[in-house]
This record gives C-alpha cells, sequence and structure tokens, in this order.
C-alpha cells in the first residue's frame, strides 16, 4: 500500500510539474486517480444517492456528477476521512458526498467531535480553519482555499487591537466569519444561532460585535446591552431588499418569508422569521409552509426541497455565494486523491483562537 501511494505520489508529480507535495500529501501519500468513467456499476452504486436529489438535478446531468461521487465516496473510507458540509453547498454535495452538513455552529461541535483522520471541508476558508483549530492534530482540507468571505475579509487581528485601544474594557465578540488571527484578538466567538445569547452572556453593558454590521443591529434589536459594531457585510444577504420582499407578499399575502440575520434590519422587519441557515431549514421543515421565500444564499432551497419531498414551494430569489460555489465535487475528490489543499493555522496565534471558540461551544 505504501509503495503503491509512493509511485502514484511520483505520477502526481509528474502531472504537475514544480507543484510541491504538501505536508499531508507526504504524510499521507498520494493515490491513483480514480476512473471516472460513467459505468453500469456506477449506475448502480449510486442509484440510492440519485433518489435523494432527483427533484433538482436532472436524470441527462447525475452521469456527469455520479461518477464523483462514488469515487468520492470510496476514497473516504480509504483515507478515514469525513466531508463537513455546509447548508450552502450544492445539492450533489450536500446530499451525496457529505457525511454531515449544517451551519456554522453545528459543523463547529461536529468538527469538535469527529473521530477521522482527515477532515474535508465543504465550506469557505474561516469554517476550515475552525475544524482545524478544533482538531489540531488532524488533516484539515479545504478543496479550494480561494473560498474565502466578505465577512471574514472586512476586518484583521491589527483592526481588534485598534479597536481594544479606543474601547478599553469592553469586550470582543467575533462572529465565526473572521480569520484565526481575528479570532485570536477576541473574548469568545458566536454564530448566527447563538449571538444574541453570547452578547448576552458577558454581563456587559457595552460589547464590541464584528465584524457583520447587519448581524449586529438585528442583535441590537433584541437586547438591551449597547452594541459597538464593525462595518463588515455579507455580500450576498446585504443584496436582498425590504421592497423586493414585500413585492413577493403583494403578489400572494399568504407566502412565508424567512431571512437570515446577515440581511438589513429592514429585510429581518418584514419577515415572518429569522434565524441561522440550520434554524431556517427547521422553521421549514417543521411549519410546512406551502410558499416560501427563503432569503439567503440559493443553493439551500434545493437542499431543503431535496430533502422535503415537495411539499413547499420556493420562490427562489437566487443570491449565489461565489466563495461556497467554489466548492465542486472534481475539487473535493483531487483533495482527496493529493491530499490539499491543507489548512494550517500559525501555532503563535491558534491558542488563543482556539480559546475563543471553546468559550462559544462550552455556552452550550
Ligand atoms: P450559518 O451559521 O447560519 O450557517 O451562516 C453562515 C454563513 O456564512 C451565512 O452566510
Ligand atoms: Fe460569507 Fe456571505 Fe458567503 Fe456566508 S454567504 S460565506 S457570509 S460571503
Amino acid at each position: 500500500m505504501q509503495a503503491e501511494s509512493a509511485l502514484a505520489g511520483a505520477a502526481s508529480m509528474r502531472r504537475f510539474p514544480g507543484q510541491a507535495l504538501s505536508g499531508a500529501a507526504l504524510r499521507h501519500g498520494v493515490l491513483p486517480m480514480p476512473n471516472l468513467a460513467w459505468t453500469p456499476e456506477v449506475e448502480r452504486e449510486t442509484a440510492h444517492l440519485y433518489e435523494k436529489v432527483k427533484a433538482v438535478i436532472p436524470s441527462v446531468e447525475w452521469p456527469f456528477h455520479a461518477p464523483y461521487v462514488k469515487a468520492i465516496n470510496d476514497l473516504k473510507r480509504e483515507r478515514n476521512a469525513v466531508i463537513l458540509a455546509h447548508n450552502y453547498q450544492t445539492p450533489e454535495i450536500y446530499n451525496c458526498v457529505a457525511d454531515v452538513v449544517g451551519d456554522s455552529l453545528q459543523l463547529a461541535r461536529l468538527a469538535a467531535a469527529s473521530e477521522a483522520d482527515v477532515i474535508v471541508q465543504g465550506g469557505v476558508h474561516f469554517m476550515a480553519e475552525t475544524s482545524k483549530l478544533l482538531n489540531p492534530g488532524k488533516t484539515v482540507l479545504i478543496p479550494d482555499s480561494k473560498a474565502g468571505c466578505s465577512l471574514a475579509e472586512s476586518i484583521t487581528g491589527a483592526d481588534v487591537r485598534l479597536l481594544r485601544q479606543r474601547y478599553p474594557g469592553v469586550p470582543v465578540v467575533a462572529y465565526v466569519n473572521t480569520s484565526a488571527e481575528v479570532k485570536a484578538e477576541v473574548d469568545i466567538c458566536c454564530t448566527s444561532s447563538n449571538a444574541l445569547k453570547i452578547v448576552e452572556s458577558l454581563g456587559a453593558e457595552r460589547v464590541i460585535f464584528l465584524p457583520d454590521q447587519y448581524l449586529a443591529k438585528n442583535v441590537q434589536a433584541r437586547t438591551k446591552v449597547k452594541i459597538i459594531a464593525w462595518h463588515g457585510a455579507c455580500e450576498v444577504h446585504e443584496r436582498f431588499t425590504a421592497r423586493d420582499l414585500l413585492r413577493y407578499r403583494a403578489d400572494d399575502p399568504s407566502i412565508t418569508i424567512i431571512a437570515h440575520p446577515e440581511c438589513t434590519p429592514e429585510v429581518v422587519g418584514v419577515s415572518d422569521f429569522a434565524g441561522s441557515t440550520a434554524a431556517m431549514i427547521d422553521y421549514v421543515k417543521t411549519k410546512k409552509p406551502k410558499r416560501v421565500v427563503l432569503v439567503t444564499e440559493c443553493s439551500m432551497a434545493d437542499n431543503v426541497a431535496a430533502e422535503t419531498g415537495g411539499f413547499t414551494e420556493f420562490v427562489k430569489p437566487c443570491n449565489l455565494c461565489p466563495h461556497m460555489k467554489r466548492i465542486t465535487l472534481p475539487k473535493i475528490l483531487d483533495s482527496l486523491v493529493y491530499m490539499r489543499e491543507e489548512v494550517t493555522i500559525d501555532p503563535a496565534l491558534a491558542g488563543r483562537a482556539r480559546a475563543s471558540v471553546q468559550r462559544m461551544i462550552d455556552l452550550g
């Protein structure tokens, strides 16, 4: 097995001249690229997975996805790897290769509990960093390290240090949509599902909340704690307007509008419910609205539609997150074959960043 991997490694180096093997490739070895033909065996072995997505993936497209799905699932076993996929991943990733799916908080918790040797993050870079912080001894891979986030990119560790100088003694809460460098400078992290609880847990009159100005305002509307907000925004959610949503409601007064709290307070104000991506999915599954607008990244509507079997009609204002969409089946396969791209965190800040995430998890 080791000899085979070494040979495959040499083949890989021929295929990518000049590209050095990552530390993960040297530790785990490189495997041969599986055959990606659409064969009767692939069709048979993936038929149960196609059943899960047939409402959202046309049958003519399945022969393109299925060989990757089979190869990835085979390689996961070989590598003792798990794929953690965010709710915004495309339906073929979310339903056919992911081991666990969820919102940022669920993925962080599941990463902390993982027993796998290798974690492949179906999501953006800050999520992979969180998985690595919680699993310092494991190999964490992200299929495309350019999968960023406009929120995470809006603030640096130096910015947080300046905020602390300006507001001495005021505790700092960071949304998990931040880099490890920022997490290392703050007191505690939060996600969209626990932001209010975390802010209030600090027992302070004022709290610095970063980097999402809209999540900050949406939390401010529900608490007496004075929130000092950074000016970041999600490039996907800030595009929705209350005016557009009111048009949907004018067309169909019975329509249910569910928004993510990264939207503006005006959008949240005209919505029937606002919550994290997992809370939005729960709302649809438990309340079973007839028609719904999910005011968030639009792959999520496909994923919920695949799971809820057609009862709810999804009206889709389709805003895609270009960063989430960088993660594809071919790139996930490359990750598992070549063990790339490995997520590493500067040891000088990893301990402090981990403590900020762990404090959030410990609050339950
Ligand atoms: P959730 O934690 O609600 O899944 O949100 C993450 C995110 O990036 C939303 O844009
Ligand atoms: Fe970041 Fe917005 Fe994309 Fe979520 S949807 S990952 S907040 S850019």
